[in-house]
């Protein structure tokens, strides 16, 4: 599988990181695309010291639009907006189209690629749900970055791993993450 992996700058560098990680050691994974816009590099750099891409991923500008899934003629088989900030968001929804991620985005809606947008705000305006609704209907799913607690997590990494668990499981990558009624 080729994956595709935006990162936009609303809180969360470490859901990025951990989704990275998985992806990474999978072995269903063969390539990930890594697109970061400048907020969530800075933010990244902030919160949890940068980004490691580890040895599937490939880091391409967020103004590339010469990067193969751009297109619709070699995209890959799913794609990953996370964290997605509200302004990140708002462009997808809008269909403004204005960079590598907002691109790839319209490219993954328009040709029904499984598409998951990790949200991360709190909390919501209506701009905001309407939005997601906007997203919903065009066959995006939204994945709010909002963890569970009956694991009963002992560290952050734990916590964020609820949510990255879930991303996987909507992407179709095993994971070793613990399940409800097990
Ligand atoms: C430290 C920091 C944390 C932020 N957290 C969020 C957030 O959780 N959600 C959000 O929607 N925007 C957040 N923002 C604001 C976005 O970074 C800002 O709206 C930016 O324009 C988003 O651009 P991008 O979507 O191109 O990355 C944060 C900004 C900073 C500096």
């Amino acid at each position: 599988m080729h994956v595709i992996l935006a990162i936009t700058g609303a809180s969360g560098g470490i859901y990025a990181q951990r989704l990275l990680d998985y992806l990474n050691e999978s072995p269903k994974i063969s390539k990930i695309s890594v697109v970061m816009s400048r907020n969530a590099d800075e933010i990244c750099r902030e919160e949890i010291g940068g980004i490691n891409l580890g040895g599937k991923a490939v880091l391409y500008a967020d103004n590339d639009y010469n990067a193969p899934f751009a297109s619709g003629s070699n995209f890959g088989d799913a794609m990953v907006v996370c964290p997605c900030s509200m302004g990140t968001l708002g462009r997808i929804a809008g269909g403004v189209s204005d960079s590598l991620i907002t691109r790839a985005a319209d490219v993954a809606l328009k040709e029904r690629r499984r598409f998951v947008l990790v949200v991360r705000e709190t909390p919501y305006s209506l701009i905001h749900i309407r939005n997601m609704e906007t997203v919903t209907l065009a066959g995006g799913i939204v994945c709010p970055a909002t963890p569970s607690f009956y694991s009963k997590p002992s560290n952050i990494e734990e916590v964020v791993d609820t949510v990255v668990f879930r991303i996987l499981d909507l992407v179709g990558v095993e994971h070793k993450g613990s399940r409800w009624g097990k």
